[in-house]
């Protein structure tokens, strides 16, 4: 059994190092890390043009007039202050799902944090280790290749999800950029071809109403579809900026030789790379490690009995990225996220919640559960079941189950509490990032 961990782990180790160069490779063009594969910026912007990407993509990220009720923003469900994840406390505390403009519709996962997403690779299967690797979402979905960039494509799909942003046609979402407060940055940036587009005068109206599609001719129908792709490019250019991935955390101080770790947090930084395991899937190694290789697992995680979805419909599955691919060896795989700002909170002691379906509260139990998976007896064996402390639920989907790098780690009381110390040194904000892009 130490074998095959030890084994997974080179490989996993193997792997990071290719993700990370590939990310390198993406950021070593100082200008727009997005500029080399987005087809809409064939030349390298200038260091102003740049910076005013990184702006424009900002102001997209907090315009909640881009919904259809004028009262949802990316940043309502993405919030700086908790990590770029969402910032309502009673949905954490509870389904950990958030509701949409139209307030009684649901998804049926946890917003993941919007920060070093964009840092993922376009998505690819790695035969040697087999298994996918890259691209957005918790299932992979949105898996960069036509833009180039996973968070590009991602961002294109909340201003229209029904129970996101719930706009009826993108042309409404470039629409209210183009009469909007910030429609000079856009120009700064894009030029001034969003302003040539003739919109219809009935379009202010209809892009307040669900099933409304903007008139267009096919000419301005096709000049919609360009300027919405750069939308995706701004997010995810801002998103991969330091404003949102900061590498601003006390353990990168630590890398860098400007802090010292406490004897518990250094405790656990060695339980986290040897012991636990956790580095074979959250690597965190070097320099503006990411805390994640961006592959998938099924971990076990159990559901969570008040996920809205789960309400609604008592025999639904989460089945990740082999539901998006329809593959049963690869059903119950979600996507490692990664680990910094975990413990990030817009007020202290403030709700949180982890996993896909946002079934742990606090970190203390997420490492407990990797500790004693295979330890605890099932739930519903129980008569007087307290969930993590005498039992844990059974995994939402037994199929590919991980059972060789978890479940049974060993760790003393001692132990999970210097990991959850180390765990907390990864929250963003401890010192001020210099500006790079
Ligand atoms: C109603 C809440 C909500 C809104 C609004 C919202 N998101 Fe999300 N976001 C989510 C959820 C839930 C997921 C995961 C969905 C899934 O995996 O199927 C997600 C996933 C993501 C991811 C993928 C992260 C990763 O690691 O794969 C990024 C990036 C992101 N959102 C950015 C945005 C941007 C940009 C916007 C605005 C255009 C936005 N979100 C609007 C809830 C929201
Ligand atoms: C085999 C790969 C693997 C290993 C090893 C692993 N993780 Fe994970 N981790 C994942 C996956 C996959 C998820 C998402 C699972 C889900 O949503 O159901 C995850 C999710 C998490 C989350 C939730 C983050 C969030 O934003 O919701 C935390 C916290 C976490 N892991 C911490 C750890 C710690 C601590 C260790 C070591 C004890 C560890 N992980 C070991 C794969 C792994």
């Amino acid at each position: 059994m130490l074998e095959s961990i030890v084994h997974r782990r080179r490989l996993r180790t193997l792997l990071t190092l290719s993700v990370v160069a590939t990310a390198a490779a993406c950021s070593s063009d100082d200008a727009n890390p997005l500029a080399a594969t987005a087809p809409v910026q064939e030349a390298a912007p200038s260091e102003v043009a740049a910076a005013s990407i990184i702006t424009l993509g900002d102001k997209i990220f907090e315009d909640e007039n881009l919904s259809l009720k004028r009262n949802q923003s990316c940043s309502s469900c993405h919030d700086k202050a908790w990590g770029f994840t969402s910032p309502n406390t009673t949905v954490n505390a509870g389904g950990a799902v958030m509701f949409g403009s139209i307030r009684d519709r649901f998804g049926a996962r946890k917003p993941p944090s919007a920060a070093y997403a964009a840092q993922a690779p376009i998505l690819y299967f790695d035969s040697e280790d087999g298994t996918y690797v890259g691209g957005n979402f918790w299932d992979g979905r949105a898996t960069g290749a036509r833009l180039g960039n996973p968070s590009a494509e991602q961002a294109l799909g909340p201003f229209l999800n029904p129970v996101e942003q719930a706009l009826p046609d993108n042309a409404c979402v470039v629409y209210r950029i183009r009469y909007g407060a910030y429609a000079g940055i856009w120009e700064g940036v894009y030029g001034n071809s969003i302003f040539k587009i003739n919109f219809p005068p009935n379009t202010d109206r209809g892009c307040e109403s669900e099933g409304f599609t903007v008139p267009l001719s096919p000419a301005d129908r096709a000049k919609v579809d360009a300027e919405y792709d750069r939308v995706g490019i701004a997010l995810a250019s801002y998103e991969h900026s330091s404003e949102v991935s900061a590498f601003s955390s006390k353990y990168d101080a630590y890398l860098n030789g400007t802090a010292t770790l406490t004897p518990a947090e250094r405790l656990g930084m060695s339980i986290y790379e040897g012991k636990a395991n956790c580095a074979a899937c959250h690597p965190n190694a070097g320099k503006r490690a990411l805390m994640t290789d961006y592959t998938y697992d099924n971990i076990g995680t159990p559901a969570n009995p008040l996920n809205p979805e789960l309400i609604r419909n008592p025999s639904f599955k989460d089945f990740g990225i082999g539901g998006f691919f329809g593959q049963p060896s690869e059903y119950g795989k979600q996507k490692v996220p990664t680990l910094r700002n975990l413990d990030k909170r817009g007020v202290p002691g403030g709700a949180k919640a982890y996993m896909h379906n946002g079934v742990f509260k606090t970190i203390r139990q997420v490492v407990h559960f990797y500790n004693t998976r295979d330890v605890l007896p099932d739930c519903a064996t129980l008569p007087a079941p307290k969930f993590g402390e005498n039992c844990w639920p059974a995994p939402e989907l037994t199929d590919n189950l991980n059972t060789d790098e978890l479940g049974n780690l060993g760790l003393t009381p001692q132990e999970e509490g210097a990991l959850v110390a180390y765990l907390k040194t990864l929250n963003d904000g401890y010192f001020v990032p210099p500006k790079r892009r």
